[in-house]
């Protein structure tokens, strides 16, 4: 299993390149499923996520090429039992179930689990299912749905902590093939649902109002081949973002639409964090210091769940207390306890997280546990005095493209080593 060793206390400086969003390619690439006609999508980001969603494709049925960025899927044939333990291993795999269901009239896909940063449960996903008139049961594991025929409803999706993003994509899917209209109240409004959105438009399908509340599905009989660009990854522009501002650096984003991530921008500026852009490059530098800021996640388009962990980390470098409230995922501060590690000063009651700014970092051993929890700690390995070893990090290999290649061409002192 490999670490990464970095050496901290270089700021980063230079240019980087954001790849394609991981939350926008995996219900794309569950979406090919919907056509027996080959489908193109480009600028897909080369990670273990995109790998898994491509086996669990290919255990289904469907032929995968990728290359270069470029994926090929052709599901002329299929079957709708997808791989227990593929699918296990990626709780994005669950949106495979709306396609399947309404290609071919049924499905038997493994439930995902919970995971480290909460519950995780899927029951606005087959709510959702089950108003177009699906039969769901749960059987040995599975989510067994059959439906001979989908039907358009009004389905609201709002749940405990808002809207879901993978339900709003699941339900939008299988809604593409049902019969008559479907309108989904509470949608999520995230870019990724709208990338799809656009996706399932190319591919003949009649989808309105994505990216707010209420989208609007007018059923079609059948979908076709069609070509798609993903959009860039929001979540890493912003890690970024956030690691040129606390290792006091400066780092042009290439290739981001900071309209995606404006709820983090805007928090970095209040933090004293200047940015400046010219044209399509976006360029972010520390300001003379770093103030604390209070920050609740919230669905889109407030500040992300997927940022809090980065954010957190440029916040133990801020001069007073920092509140960063996360309500999403209620176990979402695993990162917390390895940044003690280091020497942060961070306390947790319920969803807050207290921090006590402008604690010298000093580098340890620590533990990834999630993607961006090993996103933050990176970050926090790169401010620390000396030696940090990041373990586990192939949490981070499932959600960032190349990571230490980009750090390093940045000025990161950072090793992909072997763990002894
Ligand atoms: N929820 C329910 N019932 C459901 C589904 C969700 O109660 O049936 C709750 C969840 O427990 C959570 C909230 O609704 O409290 C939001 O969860 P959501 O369904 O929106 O999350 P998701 O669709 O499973 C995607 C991303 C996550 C990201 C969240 C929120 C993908 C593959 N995953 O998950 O990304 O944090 O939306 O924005 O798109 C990551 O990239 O690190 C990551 C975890």
């Amino acid at each position: 299993m490999d670490c990464l060793l970095i050496k901290g206390g270089y700021p980063l400086h230079g240019d980087v390149t954001i790849s394609g969003a991981k939350n926008a390619v995996l219900p794309i690439m569950a979406a090919t499923l919907l056509t027996g006609e080959p489908c193109v999508i480009r600028r897909v980001p080369n990670l273990s996520d995109v790998t898994f969603m491509g086996q669990i494709l290919s255990s289904l049925g469907a032929r995968v090429k990728f290359e270069g960025g470029v994926l090929e899927v052709c599901a002329a044939r299929l079957n709708g039992v997808g791989d227990y333990d593929l699918i296990r291993k990626m709780r994005g795999s669950i949106c495979i179930l709306g396609p399947l269901l309404a290609r071919l009239g049924k499905a038997r896909v493994s439930l995902p689990g919970g995971c480290v940063i909460g519950s995780r449960p899927v029951d606005l996903h087959l709510k959702g299912l089950r108003s177009l008139g699906a039969k769901i049961t749960i059987d040995g594991g599975y989510v067994v749905a059959k439906a001979p025929a989908l039907t358009g409803a009004d389905v609201f999706l709002g749940g405990r902590s808002g809207p879901t993003v993978l339900g709003t994509a699941n339900v939008m899917m299988a809604a593409t093939l049902a019969e008559g209209v479907t309108v989904i109240e509470s949608a999520a409004c995230e870019p990724e649902v709208t990338d799809l959105a656009n996706f399932l438009n190319a591919m003949g399908a009649r989808i309105t109002g994505a990216g707010s509340p209420t989208i609007t599905i007018v059923g079609v009989d059948e979908l076709h081949g069609a070509e798609h660009e993903v959009i860039p990854d929001r979540i890493e522009a912003a890690t970024f973002a956030i690691a040129a501002a606390a290792t006091r650096g400066e780092i042009a984003l290439h290739g981001a639409r900071p309209e995606h991530f404006s709820a983090v921008l805007d928090k970095l500026r209040e933090a004293g964090v200047k940015f400046e852009r010219n044209g399509p490059v976006l360029t972010v530098k520390r300001g003379r210091s770093i103030k604390a800021v209070d920050v609740t996640t919230q669905p889109y388009a407030g500040f992300p769940t997927d940022a809090q962990a980065q954010m957190m980390v440029l916040l133990t470098r801020a001069s007073g207390i920092s509140i960063v409230t996360e309500r999403i995922f209620e176990s979402r501060f695993m990162h917390v306890s390895e940044l003690a590690r280091l020497g942060a000063d961070i306390a947790i009651e319920g969803p807050n997280a207290i921090i006590k700014g402008g604690r010298p970092l000093s580098g340890a051993p620590i533990m990834a546990s999630d993607l961006r929890a090993s996103a933050a700690l990176v970050i926090a390995g790169l401010v620390a005095r000396g030696q940090t070893l990041v373990k586990r990090i192939y949490h981070l290999d499932r959600g960032y493209e190349n990571i230490d290649e980009k750090l390093k061409k940045l000025g990161a002192r950072i090793e992909r080593v072997p763990e002894t």
